[in-house]
């Protein structure tokens, strides 16, 4: 194999970046060396993401692309990774008989095994309810030669896999399977790895780290080790110096997580906490399990624990049933909670998920406007959040250059603009910051110098 080429699309959530990064290492220990020009590569993935209907329209239009690529370059293997792989298995190769290969949610540390053995148009999509993650330590030396971009500061750690909330709208139990968590063992030499190689911050990744370690017996796990207690073990590795986690839900966030705000002292002080819709006919009618006053208490706590704490949440317009009065819940829980930021979405029909056949569907138009009305009164407000900011001082840590200026990151999630900084300030460094000028989705900085009393 050696003296290939290969190239990764990615689409989708955190948890596909970090299967990504797994399958580059998998093909550099193989002897493939990544690209990022599309005519180079012999091999092409695309690691896809399902979770509403256009996420998926992209890959199958991109396949349609690549199909001439493949006949100007007959031996040009195709493979398609990911949610969309274990959603269509192989009707994709039916509808797209160019691809060669799908790999399915499970079966990414399979890869090169199934690049080794494939006969023409092989499908290896099995889901399985006691899937164990395999140990795997990251190593940033194979593979990664004509990387355009690599960010070495910061990493994402994937502590479990799988969801068994089964929301009513939502295709990720289908396609990433039931909830499995790794073993503590493996997360924290995973973790040690990662701050031995120079990473300054890790992000623990699951669909659900709330319940990490509750819902499947893997052998380490047999204490019942929670989700709070994984991360003070994480946090306290000496040389970590941000520690951050995604995604939540709400009706299974703890105290003992929450209370971590307030004392793990390199835990940075975000919150994403996905609520969904303001109204409980709709968060009944999601399978939810909580209620939008259940979901208030929790932000009350959060921010008693930690008063500058900054959340964010996903929401979901139009749901079959949402009336006027359902939506008007969502937006006076905006202006309640004053989120910092959100990520909103129309509701899509998604294959296998309950909510696909309720009846009761929203129309176009009016999930465009209501969306519409949600996003523009929370760019009103993470403007006026933005703003307060202004005059006061943070630690942010550089992630990269643009241009003649560095762009860094405050523990709140909000990129920060500096003109002033020297090329002696490298990324992964943490500087002080005096934010000068609120955007509505950044900040400009200046680098804050303490005088020596102060100190
Ligand atoms: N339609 C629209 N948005 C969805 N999400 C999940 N499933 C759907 C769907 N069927 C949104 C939710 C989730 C985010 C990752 O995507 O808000 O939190
Ligand atoms: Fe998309 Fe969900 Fe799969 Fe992530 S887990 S890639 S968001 S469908």
């Amino acid at each position: 194999m050696s003296g290939k080429s290969f190239l990764i699309k990615t689409f989708g959530c955190q948890m596909n970046d970090r299967d990504s990064e797994i399958m580059a290492q998998l093909l550099g220990e193989v002897g493939y060396v990544e690209t990022s020009v599309t005519d180079q590569a012999d091999l092409i993935i695309l690691n896809t993401c399902s979770i509403r209907a256009k996420a998926e329209q992209k890959v199958m239009s991109l396949l349609g692309v690549l199909r001439k690529h493949k006949k100007k370059k007959p031996g040009l293997k195709i493979c398609v990774a990911g949610c969309v792989a274990q959603q269509e298995g192989d009707r994709i190769i039916k509808k797209m008989p160019h691809v060669d290969l799908v790999v399915g949610t499970q079966n990414i540390y399979q890869l090169t095994d199934l690049l080794k053995d494939h006969e023409a148009n092989s499908v290896a999509t099995s889901l399985v309810a006691d899937y164990v993650i395999p140990a795997f330590i990251p190593d940033f030396t194979k593979g990664k030669e004509n990387k355009v971009l690599p960010v070495l500061f910061r990493k994402f750690l994937t502590i479990m896999q799988g969801c068994n909330n089964y929301c009513s709208y939502c295709v990720v139990p289908h396609t990433r399977g039931r909830e499995v968590s790794r073993k503590v063992s493996h997360i924290i030499e995973e973790a040690h790895a990662l701050v031995e190689a120079g990473i300054k911050e890790i992000t623990l990744l699951g669909q659900n780290v709330n319940s990490y370690g509750q819902t499947n017996s893997v052998s380490d796990i047999k204490d019942k080790v929670t989700f709070a207690g994984l991360l003070r073990e994480v946090a306290a590795i000496p040389g970590l110096k941000r520690l951050r986690f995604t995604t939540s839900n709400p009706k299974d966030l703890s105290d003992e997580l929450m209370c971590c705000f307030a004392e793990v002292e390199n835990l940075s002080p975000h919150f994403h906490l996905p609520v969904q819709s303001g109204s409980n006919k709709v968060l009944s009618a999601m399978h939810r399990k909580y209620t939008r006053e259940l979901y208030l208490e929790k932000i009350n706590t959060l921010r008693s624990y930690c008063p500058e704490i900054a959340i964010t949440t996903d929401v979901i317009v139009g749901f079959p049933g949402e009336n006027a009065e359902d939506f008007e819940e969502t937006m006076s829980l905006l202006e309640e909670v004053h989120f910092h930021g959100s990520y909103s979405f129309k509701y899509s029909d998604r294959p296998g998920t309950r909510s696909a056949d309720f009846s009761d569907k929203i129309d176009e138009k009016t999930k465009s406007e209501r969306l519409q009305r949600f996003q523009s009164r929370q760019d009103e407000i993470s403007l006026e959040q933005n703003k307060s900011y202004v005059d006061k001082v943070f630690p942010v840590m550089i992630e990269k250059n643009e241009g003649d200026s560095k762009v860094g990151r405050t523990g709140t999630n909000h990129l920060v603009h500096f003109a002033d900084l020297d090329n002696s300030i490298n990324p992964g460094d943490i500087v002080q910051a005096r934010i000068v000028h609120a955007g509505q989705h950044s900040l400009q900085g200046k680098l804050h110098i303490t005088n020596k009393d102060e100190i």
